[in-house]
């Protein structure tokens, strides 16, 4: 029921929380200062989901910049206890809305081909596989799968 939870842009204080969420979720993990300086940066931004009744206790969270038209997804994890509830389908349709509204026409992203759940979610939002990266990363040698959607206009863009 992804009623039972809110987005919200990320400030300094929930880095802690985004951190140890990135720790029990990938192999290879950004260093707490990486979300910093994300939040720092004037083309990033990090949301996070929060139960709705608690909105300091963060559940997820979602990385992506925008430049050039694109919104370039660049991380999204959602902490292991609070998965297969909607909190990533959320934050992505979120970001994807967002994005749009700065500007995106297009939303891209890399995944393993072997991440199996993230590659379910992301198609199921619609993504389609536009390319590969051989050996991009660097933990496994796997190779990365870019994944691109084109985002519709805004309504009051069209005629
Ligand atoms: C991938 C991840 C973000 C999904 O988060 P989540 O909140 O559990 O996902 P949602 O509940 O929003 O799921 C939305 C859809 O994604 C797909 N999906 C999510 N987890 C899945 C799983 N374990 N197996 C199969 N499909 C899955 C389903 O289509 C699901 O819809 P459904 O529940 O109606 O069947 C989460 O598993 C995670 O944090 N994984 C580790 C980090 C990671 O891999 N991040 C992505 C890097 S590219």
């Amino acid at each position: 029921m992804t009623g039972e939870f809110r987005i919200r842009p990320a400030g300094f204080a929930d880095v802690k929380a985004i951190h140890r969420i990135e720790t029990l979720s990938f192999l290879t993990r950004w260093s707490r200062w990486s979300f910093y300086s994300e939040l720092l940066n004037p083309l990033s931004t990090t949301l996070v989901a929060t139960p709705a009744g608690d909105p300091s206790r963060v559940v997820g969270y979602l990385v992506y910049w925008v430049a050039a038209g694109e919104m370039h997804i660049l991380n999204l994890a959602v902490h292991p206890h609070w998965r297969r509830r909607g909190v990533a389908r959320l934050l992505l349709t979120a970001g994807l809305g967002r994005a749009r509204g700065q500007g995106a026409r297009t939303a891209w992203l890399e995944v393993r081909p072997s991440n199996r759940p993230a590659l379910a979610l992301y198609e199921s939002l619609g993504f389609v596989p536009v390319g590969r990266r051989p050996g991009y990363y660097e933990d496994t040698g796997e190779d990365a799968l870019i994944l691109e959607l084109a985002l519709a206009p805004e309504e009051t863009e069209t005629p």
